[in-house]
């Protein structure tokens, strides 16, 4: 089970100005009560559709029905995506597949080599798709896209449709698998009448909370990360999550702990710094969670508040050496949320290599795991040594049930977040001009009074150009 260690954020360890008091925790604790019931109605009430993921069969059937079709025959699984749609693929392949596996032979690897393109960047693209070679007729192509016309997916999807339809003629549509809404949109439509296999996007839960639906689900399997393990530690996680008894439960006080920093602290940057390359990519998924569920300019009464901390992501140990000196002696306004591992995926020991050199010696024979944990407490005490706060989540390994467990926590620690902001999480307005201007410049029907408004960010001012 995934722990929260949350000490180092409170005034036992740091100032009061800085830490979580006795006197906050007894203030904010109505309000967390309410957040979790009013939570839990919604669950209860069938409105947060990525509660009822874990214990979904449907889904995780469909993805196994097409996993077994396709595994055999599959050397390259090509993901088309953004957002949403790929964030949680690429996390989930991070966390529980070595950084190496690409790189590994067809049997050692045992499932196809995986590519997410969740860009347009001609390079990432380009160079993706000419590496592919003669294996394109052995690659999948996976287009996620629940909306089924986002710009940079149907972009990436018409060039790799129009590659397979000239190397491999009229079968072309079966190296497509197309994740999509089941009755409606563009790419539904397409799907239909071309004849690709479909995975469904559930109508109710949305892009960022996605990961446990085929969307995340089927590249997963593909790869051999087992499903059922990763659903199984969502549905532990939930079954926490769900307690009334709100300071026993991880969500509940990870939730009040950010949101006192947040309001009461001045900590308006939350910063998660997993100690694993595994976990990095974790952090990413995170960081859209909530900067788009949390990032908002009105509440839910319509007042301006223009709301929300800004997620970041840092690395340790890696980050020591960039960041830290930044969160140690900077403006004191970070959160820190380390993630730590107990046992890592695989273990290396230091040689006694130089026994006789006085600065080395300590690190003769030591396990880098152990260095790496090391760090991660050094940094944790040096923070609090600077009255900066932290908490930590601490995985005992790294494996689809743990992955599934930090999923499962923070979906719904962004709900009671978005409860306790008193803002709509689950909706994101402010992304909507910016796809509207780039229809705009693109010469899309219906926007030519926009491309105009534009123009004068479409032609740099002279006078402002050096
Ligand atoms: O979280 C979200 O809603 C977004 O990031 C979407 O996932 C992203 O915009 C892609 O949308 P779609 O799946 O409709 O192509």
């Amino acid at each position: 089970m995934i722990q929260l260690y949350w000490k180092n954020a409170t005034d036992r360890v740091i100032p009061a100005e800085h830490g979580i008091t006795v006197k906050d925790l007894e203030s904010i604790e109505p309000a967390i009560r309410s957040a979790h019931s009013a939570v839990m109605e919604q669950v209860r009430g069938g409105k947060l559709g990525y509660a009822a993921l874990p214990g979904n069969t449907q889904y995780r059937a469909a993805v196994r029905d097409l996993v077994d079709r396709y595994r055999p025959e599959t050397t390259d699984l090509v993901v088309l995506g953004i957002g949403g749609s790929t964030l949680g693929n690429i996390a989930l392949q991070a966390a529980l597949k070595p950084a190496t596996y690409n790189l590994l032979s067809d049997a050692r690897r045992g499932g196809p080599r995986l590519f997410v393109l969740d860009n347009v960047d001609p390079a990432l693209v380009g160079d993706t798709l000419s590496l592919l070679g003669r294996r394109i007729k052995t690659t999948l192509f996976n287009v996620i896209s629940k909306s089924g016309e986002t710009a940079e997916t149907a972009a990436q999807f018409m060039i790799v449709r129009d590659m397979l339809r000239k190397k491999l003629g009229a079968s072309y549509a079966r190296r497509i698998v197309a994740t999509t809404d089941a009755a409606r949109g563009t790419l539904h439509d397409i799907a239909a009448a071309e004849g690709y296999a479909t995975l469904p996007v559930p109508d109710d839960v949305g892009g960022r909370f996605s990961v446990l639906t085929p969307v995340g689900l089927f590249s997963a399997a593909m790869c051999g990360i087992d499903i059922d393990a990763l659903l199984a530690g969502a549905a532990a996680m939930k079954q926490r999550c769900d307690n009334p008894d709100w300071r026993d439960n991880p969500a509940c006080v990870l939730a009040a702990v950010k949101h006192l920093a947040f309001t009461a602290k001045g900590k308006v940057m939350h910063v998660m710094m997993p100690y694993s390359n595994r976990l990095y990519l974790l952090a990413d998924w995170y960081r859209q969670l909530w900067a788009e569920s949390l990032g908002k300019k009105t509440d839910r009464a319509g007042r301006e508040v223009f709301t929300g901390p800004t997620p970041i992501k840092a690395l340790g140990a890696t980050d020591q050496h960039s960041q830290v000196q930044l969160y140690r002696e900077g403006p004191n306004d970070k959160l820190v949320i380390f993630l730590e591992v107990a046992k890592h995926p695989r273990e290396v020991r230091i040689p006694d290599a130089f026994g006789e050199v006085p600065g080395l010696a300590y690190l003769a024979k030591a396990r880098l795991g152990k260095l790496l944990n090391a760090e991660k407490t050094a940094t944790e005490y040096a923070l609090a040594a600077s009255a900066r706060p932290s908490v930590t989540l601490r995985f005992n390994s790294i494996t689809p049930q743990s992955v599934g467990e930090f999923i499962y926590l923070y979906e719904f620690t962004t709900s009671l977040a978005g409860e306790l902001l008193n803002i709509n999480a689950y909706d994101q307005p402010a992304v909507e001009l910016g796809k509207k201007a780039t229809f705009a410049l693109m010469g899309r029907d219906g926007y030519a009074e926009l491309a105009r408004e534009i123009r004068p960010f479409a032609n740099a001012d002279p006078q402002y150009l050096l």
